[in-house]
């Protein structure tokens, strides 16, 4: 392991910030505004759970490129992996010449994601081009146009995943028309703010029911996260999954999870599903998946990823040989260093930290997550629930000016959210954790 030079956190130390400077002035003036930054950091390297930016100041890490970096940035596994697979051949095109990397990460998938039956796997570049894949496949194996989606749902920014999901400002805001007619929208139970107070489960699953009666013969598939990310950190109730995929599979609609923020043992488990103990028909994954690297995928029965026509699914660049060595050595990581106890013990901690806060600090309207997917959600008011949007904000920005990143999420963008690297020692998670509260102390004095 490369050692690191030892620099101070953030704030501890003047540093000169010229080099940031000149690279944000640079930034403004070539890069578009539309794409937004949770913090000005300018990063230069960054291992485990420690990131420096271009002046050298580091940072705790506790974004993990919004939930892409389970393993930790720059793990050696991994960066030997890239390295070794770069030599040899970095691109043919799948579907020009086959490579081993794919048809391995393929097999591990098959067996990784839970349901004991023949799975199939297309790999693609991101997470919204895999939820695209698993609806045309869903489409092509039932011959039916519409999908169910949720209420606070987050599944990409192509056209279609913008439509299925819920947010409309800035996901979906002034790109339309989106396919928006062959979506229905329901309620995903949201146990702070329920649509269906005191029977909020219930109260969903009949509202799916309905609809799925209604619409005989016209559904396709339904696609839901089990814990909502962007939407909130909002763990899907156990109940709600196993009614879900009871309905799934009394009205033969294909039953996809979107695992793209949730895999990858961020919630104690491998797949968050495998807490209900349901087995979906697709499972779509990226971020984790290549430890950083460009990659998404569609694993599911193999009977549904057979049913699109001969060439219906690929790309250019889709699964190529250096991200799938990549997660490759991810897996490998995973299985050898225990990643996925570790997300519970650092769940644990975090979980205690917050709730301890709670009692204390009113703001703190809400705290919630599974395993090490860990938030809590700021309110002005505890009785009216009224969003404490800019409030997270600026605890964001004392937490970074600290040294410590923190992004946030929620429909009404109040939620601070966790995703550690898994990795991260138990000192570095109570530094950041002691960084955030201050933050929260400051913010609120
Ligand atoms: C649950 C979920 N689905 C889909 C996506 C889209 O993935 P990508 O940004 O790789 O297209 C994300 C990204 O945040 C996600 O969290």
């Amino acid at each position: 392991m490369i050692s690191e030079p030892k620099t101070d956190r953030a704030s501890t130390a003047q540093h000169d910030t010229r080099h940031t400077q000149e690279l944000l002035e640079l930034r403004d003036a070539y890069v578009s505004n539309a794409v937004s930054h949770s913090t000005r950091i300018v990063a230069d390297r960054a291992r485990g759970a420690e990131l420096w930016d271009v002046d050298g100041r580091r940072y705790l890490d506790f974004a993990g490129g919004i939930g892409t970096l389970n393993i930790g940035h720059a793990h050696p596994a991994v960066i030997e992996a890239i390295a070794t697979q770069a030599h040899k051949l970095t691109h043919t095109m799948f579907g020009v010449a086959l490579y081993e990397p794919y048809i391995r990460l393929s097999e591990e998938l098959a067996h990784l994601t839970p349901g004991n039956f023949a799975k199939k796997t297309v790999l693609v570049n991101s997470g919204a081009e895999a939820v695209e894949n698993a609806i045309k496949v869903a489409r092509a194996a039932t011959g039916r146009p519409r999908i169910v989606s949720f209420t606070n749902a987050f599944h990409g920014r192509t056209n279609l995943t913008m439509a299925l999901t819920y947010k409309d400002r800035p996901y979906k805001h002034g790109f339309g028309p989106l396919p928006e007619a062959d979506i229905v929208r329901l309620p995903q139970p949201y146990l702070y703010r329920p649509a269906f107070p005191g029977n909020e489960v219930q109260g969903c699953l009949d509202a799916l029911e309905e609809v799925l009666a209604r619409h005989s013969g016209e559904i396709a598939a339904i696609i839901f996260e089990p814990v909502q990310g962007e939407g909130g950190f909002i763990p899907a109730p156990e109940s709600w999954m196993q009614g879900v995929a009871a309905l799934a599979k009394a009205h033969d609609v294909v039953l996809i999870a979107d695992e793209i923020q949730t895999g990858f043992g961020r919630t104690g488990r491998w797949f968050a599903v495998e807490h209900a103990g349901i087995e979906p028909d697709l499972v779509v994954t990226a971020k984790s998946l290549a430890g950083g690297m460009p990659l998404g995928a569609v694993t599911g029965r193999a009977e549904l990823m057979d049913a699109p026509c001969v060439g219906g699914l690929g790309g250019t660049f889709g699964g190529n040989p250096v991200s799938c060595a990549a997660a490759l050595a991810v897996i490998h990581v995973m299985r050898s260093e225990g990643i996925i106890g570790r997300a519970v013990e650092i769940g644990e901690l975090i979980q205690d930290r917050f709730d301890t806060w709670q009692q204390e600090l009113p703001i703190i309207g809400d705290v919630r997550g599974l395993g090490a997917m860990v938030a809590m959600e700021l309110v002005r008011d505890r009785d009216t629930k009224a969003p404490a949007d800019t409030e997270t904000g600026a605890v964001i920005q004392e937490a970074t000016r600290n040294g410590l990143i923190l992004i946030r999420a929620g429909t009404f963008d109040n939620v601070i959210r966790v995703l550690v690297p898994l990795v991260a020692t138990h000192d570095q998670v109570t530094e950041g954790l002691d960084i955030l509260e201050s933050a929260l102390r400051t913010v609120t004095a």
